[in-house]
């Protein structure tokens, strides 16, 4: 019973997933398997809230939402986590939410109106004992030999580029129309130490270890989200949170529950 009901809970967030886009989303699907869970709902709360609050000055506080994103990836269930940030997406809405999801208005791009040059982020990551410990695990996790992960590389290499999430290298997709990531600066001023800038840069824009990485993660993709729902013990009580907590749900959803309780004696 328990293992059917938990099937149609699944069918039921890819179907609202798919509700408001033709074909899949994934990375609404990630939000709600994060809303249905109260940890990840709390903690995704606490660093929306210090991303989007303003100072005195009018500026997003940057140490605030940084503080709250790492907590977010370090407390954070990681399937969920990891969900948010590595879902796979095919249309234009789906990344447009995923780029989205980690505030970049304030997260990625700060106060600064133009990006700074990539050697200045390096630098304050490499001055930061926050920052710098997590560098060197992403450049160590994920340096491709020569140009993919080594065998079995590839979730190791993930965790170590989450780790970087609310440091000072925050990266984030730089489009909705393409899976491409970067830091927030560019390598245009970088004078004589342009090869230097570039090849930091490059660990992020071209790094086929953290692409391959990524793009297996979506193989994985239905067993997160059915580990997710089994951890719950009453499936009847997180379908409620679901459809009560998560005000991202189109008007369509309820329609789109009784269509398939409607539909369950043919499942
Ligand atoms: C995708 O990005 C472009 C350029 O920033 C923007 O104009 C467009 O509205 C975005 N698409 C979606 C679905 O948000």
């Amino acid at each position: 019973m328990a293992c059917c009901l938990g099937s149609a809970l699944l069918l039921l967030l890819l179907l609202l997933g798919s509700a408001s886009s033709a074909g899949q989303n994934h990375c609404l699907d990630a939000a709600e398997a994060c809303t249905a869970d109260a940890r990840c709902q709390w903690l995704r709360t606490e660093y929306v809230t210090q991303c989007l609050a303003r100072s005195a000055s009018g500026d997003c506080d940057l140490a605030r939402c940084h503080r709250a994103l790492r907590r977010f990836f370090s407390r954070g269930p990681p399937a969920l986590t990891h969900a948010l940030l590595f879902c796979q997406c095919t249309g234009t809405e789906c990344a447009e939410r995923r780029r989205q999801t980690f505030v970049p208005a304030c997260a990625f791009v700060g106060s600064n109106p133009s990006p700074p040059s990539c050697l200045e982020i390096l630098e304050a990551c490499e001055l930061s004992p926050v920052c710098r410990p997590r560098l060197l695990a992403f450049q160590a996790s994920c340096a491709p030999a020569p140009d993919v992960c080594l065998r079995g590389q590839g979730p190791r290499c993930l965790r170590a580029y989450a780790g970087l999430m609310g440091t000072a290298v925050t990266p984030n997709y730089v489009d909705n129309a393409s899976a491409r990531v970067a830091p927030w600066c560019d390598c245009g001023v970088s004078g004589n130490r342009r090869e230097e800038c570039e090849s930091f840069q490059g660990l992020f824009t071209r790094n086929r270890c953290l692409d391959g990485a990524m793009q297996a993660f979506d193989s994985g993709w239905p067993s997160i989200l059915q580990e997710q729902l089994d951890s719950h013990q009453d499936p009847g009580h997180s379908l409620l949170q679901i459809s009560s907590a998560d005000q991202s749900l189109e008007g369509s959803s309820l329609l789109a529950i009784l269509s398939v309780l409607a539909l369950k004696p043919l499942l």
